[in-house]
């Protein structure tokens, strides 16, 4: 939990953003061609069990979602509902990886990144909080969150 709060104050650097943009040239291209992908596509069963378990994404720590146990959902964010419909696959993706690329004075962690993280756990030193398969088991889950 303390980990996640020091790296959601981790700035944003050029490597992080040269990773997003890596992301978003992964999504265009697979989106032409789908059997070319870096990595399978993502699995909405699984990005559910992420967002929702709080070992793992942290997500209704902030947000709440149409998911999971109601009581232990956060206020410090917009709901999930309706993501899908408000975002696409590349902005969903782009969000996760790094929030304070779309907005710099977001607290949503950037789930990509290992640039400036300090006085982490030694097991977290050089690992970004989600994969990128995690990352896109996330996006596929907030996919199916339409209204
Ligand atoms: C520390 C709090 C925090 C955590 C943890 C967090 N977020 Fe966020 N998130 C925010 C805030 C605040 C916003 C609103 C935009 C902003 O301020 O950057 C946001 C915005 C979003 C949005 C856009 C909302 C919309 O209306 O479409 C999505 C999607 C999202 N987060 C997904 C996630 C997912 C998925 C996770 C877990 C992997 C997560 N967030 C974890 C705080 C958080």
């Amino acid at each position: 939990m303390v980990n996640l709060g020091l790296r959601a104050s981790v700035a944003m650097s050029a490597r992080t953003l040269a990773a997003v943009l890596l992301l978003q040239l992964g999504d265009a291209i697979g989106e032409n061609s789908q059997n070319q992908l870096a990595t399978p596509p993502g699995d909405a069963a699984r990005g559910e069990s992420i967002v929702t378990n709080r070992q793992v994404g942290l997500c209704l720590l902030c947000h709440s979602a149409p998911a999971g146990e109601p009581r232990v959902q956060g206020n410090l964010a917009p709901s999930l509902a309706g993501a899908g419909s408000r975002s696409s696959a590349v902005q969903l993706r782009q969000r996760i990886a790094n929030a304070r690329s779309i907005n710099p004075d977001s607290i949503m962690p950037s789930y990509s990144s290992t640039d400036g993280l300090n006085r982490v756990a030694p097991a977290w030193v050089g690992q970004p909080i989600l994969s990128p398969q995690q990352i896109d088991d996330v996006v596929a889950y907030l996919q199916t969150l339409r209204e």
